[in-house]
């Protein structure tokens, strides 16, 4: 039996072999020929040798063009597509995308016969992708195989999106946009492919702890193997685009990456407080109920969501006339937006087929529908919440006005402030159109969901978009696309998009958001969802967060606290909860929880000012928030292999979350530094393992230390504001944390919170904070205007109020201002330091 009859049979019973397995005794059977190298990189024509059998059922393409781009220092592309004829490509978003010639910091080789792909790092020779000729390669019309062999250990970040450890195992895993809660929901192991297609990912050599990065930009199903020195992407179509990111740190690489994708886009001020939801609130006066009680129990708020309860017979944008009446409606959206709080409803993605929707009747008449593929002009009609509903087909030329017009229309409704986006894998609640079984193009199955192929629960992969563009080719793009067209709507109005989408795609970040989606009530998802935001972190959607409490499940007063500790440090941070599970709102187990959450919220509220710069800053340049202390550090591995037990804010903070039930303490890693209490002051004292026993308080606030060398900006009024609103009036405090001989900075960006584009536009305010000991009479505070593009309303911060140095060894005796020459001024201030805490404070008058 030759090897094509092998593989044929392979194809029919498992199409996700391992590509060890593929690989055995098989070499690449293209060669490569006009191979012409220049400053922008190499291109050639790889042809399948006519030597290599093929099965009459195998659609091989006999002629490939090979395109290897230079495109930056840090960053080369191998594009390889079919040289004669074209085929399905992910609709290309990457407007930053410039090809700056051969000033690499790689080396490309190829090999001509048979074909090979070598990108080694000039600084350390580490081959960072390696197409080895010697293994099995394939480009079939729907069978696209190729792996990369690094010849030594390593480990795998990414790859989104599911249920994992942080580090992959060894295994075989699928991309393919499915509404799962969790596999577990499937009765599955963890690792099976949910809500977003994410080909990104990281890869950190076990030997060196350096890193590099790959994104494999296709849509289609595809499957990535994680051998122990290798990786085996397998896709079911579109061509081979592989971007590399060389490196050599994990926090380099992802700004490689989001160089390519586009940093992501700025989010409200006041989205970054906290969020109440809650999947069962099944009339307005439950919702006012909700709304009152934040009042009541003196809890700040920002955003209250409504869940697909408003809605009429489950229909998008329709307020059910008994039980959300719509003057009640805008009588508490008008009260919510008075308080400085927001409304976000949520919209699924099926339009309900009822000829009296006008959402309907207006799709059907811009012809916006994905196409029945067996009936001539005809909608696939798939079922979800409503019954029978279509979808939209964002190729088509009428889907960007149909969709934004509908939220306009929705909007002269209720005064949303942002909108939620679910049900966009696109989630089908039976498999393929109504009325017609649905066509398997691949025997492709996946993997971990045994008995599932690519129709199960999605449209008929053989439906069709514009221009005879299978879903096949785009079902892992519909959140992606419906996001980018939602963020139009935001953007028309110079808003900000808030848009929480459940399914996403590389790219999303730079319109929308995401959370996580249906997680359980169980101590393992908060674990989890550290993964979930380190993960959506590095794929360039910083603005991400799990349903606080759990969803699924009923949670209880421990679990709820703990989690409502962690999720208040989540970048999006909403208490979100299925319609079958106990109540969870911070009333719903007494008085600790409501403690829990009136302290949780308010720390976050703290630290706004450091949160929304980072945020800022990350919008114009990409990078993470929520991020692995491991990226700070990555010299100590021991916090890669831990990766989950804390984690960093930005460069000067690091949280210890408790993640188990009945303790009250534990020892904690630390990365190698001096870490002070933020709260207090206090020094940690590290053991030689760089570890330290920590109090886990609660109720009371999760630990978080800060680095010497950093300026915290703290808001003043925290325990007084009752929406993040009213931080913007608030006079500020610096945390000074000097530790010898270290200069001490920090940065504030402020703005107005909402315009769309005001980094780009230069409409903010930036000051620099610097600290640094002149001389042993003096230390200097400086504060540097580096950009003053805002103009404050009247109150708006910022007004220091107070110096709070940690580490400090002296006494302040007097502060003095330096005007422009330098001339000192007496500045009133009281001074307070105990020496033995090391705190030093100064309150300016
Ligand atoms: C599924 C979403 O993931 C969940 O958050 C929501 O509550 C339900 N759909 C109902 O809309």
């Amino acid at each position: 039996m030759g090897r094509v009859t092998a593989f044929a049979v392979l194809i029919g019973c498992l199409a996700f072999v391992s590509a060890t397995n593929l690989n055995q005794g098989r070499d690449n059977p293209y060669d490569l020929s006009n191979v012409v190298y220049s400053t922008n990189g190499i291109t050639a024509t790889a042809t399948y040798h006519l030597g290599k059998l093929q099965a009459a059922n195998e659609t091989v393409i006999p002629k490939l063009f090979l395109n290897i781009t230079y495109d930056n220092p840090q960053r080369v592309r191998i594009r390889i597509t079919d040289a004669q004829n074209t085929r399905f490509e992910v609709p290309y978003d990457f407007t930053n995308y410039t090809i700056q010639g051969n000033v690499g910091l790689y080396n490309v080789t190829v090999s001509d016969n048979p074909m090979g792909i070598q990108v080694v790092r000039q600084s350390d020779n580490r081959v960072i992708f390696f197409l080895d000729p010697s293994l099995w390669f394939s480009y079939d019309d729907q069978d696209i195989l190729f792996t990369s062999n690094y010849g030594y250990g390593i480990n795998v970040l990414g790859l989104g999106e599911r249920i994992t450890s942080f580090i992959i195992p060894q295994g075989t895993y699928t991309l393919w946009a499915r509404d799962r809660a969790s596999p577990l929901d499937d009765g599955q192991s963890q690792d099976a492919n949910m809500y977003s297609s994410q080909p990104f990912y990281m890869i950190i050599d076990e030997a060196t702890g350096q890193a590099f990065g790959g994104l494999l930009y296709n849509a289609n199903a595809m499957s990535a193997t994680i051998g122990p020195q290798s990786l085996t992407f397998r896709t079911t179509g579109g061509i081979i685009d592989m971007w590399l990111f060389i490196g050599p740190t994990p926090e380099q690489v992802i700004f490689q990456y989001h160089q390519l994708i586009g940093p992501p886009v700025e989010i409200p001020y006041w989205s970054l407080g906290w969020h109440q939801s809650r999947y069962g609130y099944v009339n307005v006066s439950m919702l006012q109920q909700v709304f009152d009680n934040y009042t009541n129990y003196q809890l700040p708020l920002d955003a209250l969501w409504n869940d697909i309860d408003y809605m009429s017979a489950y229909e998008d944008f329709m307020f059910d006339p008994v039980t959300y009446p719509l003057s009640n409606m805008t009588q508490l959206v008008d009260a919510l937006l008075a308080t400085g709080k927001n409304y976000i409803p949520i919209v699924d993605a099926g339009i309900a087929q009822n000829i009296s929707d006008p959402f309907y009747v207006n799709g059907t008449s811009s012809g916006v529908w994905i196409q029945n593929p067996y009936t001539q002009n005809a909608a696939c009609v798939g079922q979800v919440w409503p019954g029978n509903a279509t979808f939209i087909d964002w190729l088509n030329p009428n889907a960007k006005n149909y969709w934004v017009s509908a939220l306009n229309t929705f909007q002269q409704t209720v005064s949303f402030s942002g909108i939620w986006l679910d049900m966009n894998e696109v989630s089908n609640f039976v498999s393929g159109c109504v009325g017609h079984s649905p066509t398997l193009i691949n025997s492709t199955t996946m993997p971990w969901t045994p008995g599932q192929d690519l129709n199960t629960n999605a449209l008929d992969v053989a439906a069709t978009h514009q221009n005879g563009v299978t879903e096949y080719n785009m079902h892992s793009l519909y959140g992606y696309l419906e996001s980018k067209t939602a963020a139009q709507y935001f953007i028309q109005k110079q808003t900000r998009p808030f848009i929480i989408s459940r399914s996403t795609f590389p790219g999303h970040g730079k319109w929308a958001s995401k959370w996580l989606g249906d997680n359980y009530s169980q101590w393992s998802f908060m674990e989890f969802s550290i993964i979930g935001i380190f993960n959506f972190g590095m794929f360039g959607i910083p603005m991400i967060g799990a349903d606080i409490c759990g969803f699924l499940g009923n949670t209880n007063l421990e679990l709820c606290s703990r989690w409502t500790q962690l999720g208040t440090m989540y970048p999006f941070s909403r208490n979100h909860n299925d319609v079958n599970s106990v109540p969870q709102e911070p009333w719903a187990f007494g008085p600790l929880l409501v403690e829990t959450n009136n302290v949780s919220i308010r720390n976050k509220y703290m630290l706004q000012l450091y949160i929304y710069t980072h945020m800022m800053k990350i919008s114009s340049e990409g990078g993470q928030l929520f991020k692995p202390a491991y990226w700070e550090y990555p010299s100590d591995m021991n916090l890669l292999y831990n990766a989950t037990s804390s984690f960093m804010l930005g460069k000067a903070l690091i949280v210890h979350p408790c993640l188990w039930y009945g303790i009250s303490g534990s020892t904690s890693f630390f990365p190698d530094d001096m870490w002070y209490n933020l709260y207090n002051g206090e020094y940690v004292f590290l053991d030689y393992e760089n570890s330290a026993y920590l109090d886990m308080p609660w109720p009371g606030l999760i630990n978080i230390h800060v680095a010497q060398g950093f300026i915290i900006p703290i808001v003043d009024n925290y325990m007084a504001a009752m929406s993040l609103r009213d931080t913007r009036n608030s006079n500020i405090s610096l945390i000074i944390v000097q530790g010898p001989g270290v200069e001490a900075i920090g940065t504030v960006i402020f703005d107005d919170g909402s315009t769309y584009g005001n980094m780009a536009n230069g409409n903010y305010l930036e000051v620099e904070y610097q600290f640094f000991s002149h001389n042993s009479t003096f230390d200097y505070l400086t504060l540097q205007q580096l950009q003053s593009g805002y103009t404050r309303a009247t109150g708006e911060w910022p007004y220091i109020s107070t110096l709070i140095f940690y580490g400090c060894t002296a006494a302040p005796e007097a502060v003095y201002k330096l005007s422009g020459g330098m001339v000192p001024t007496f500045i009133p201030a009281n001074v307070y330091w105990s020496a033995e805490d090391m705190i030093c404070k100064i309150w300016l008058k």
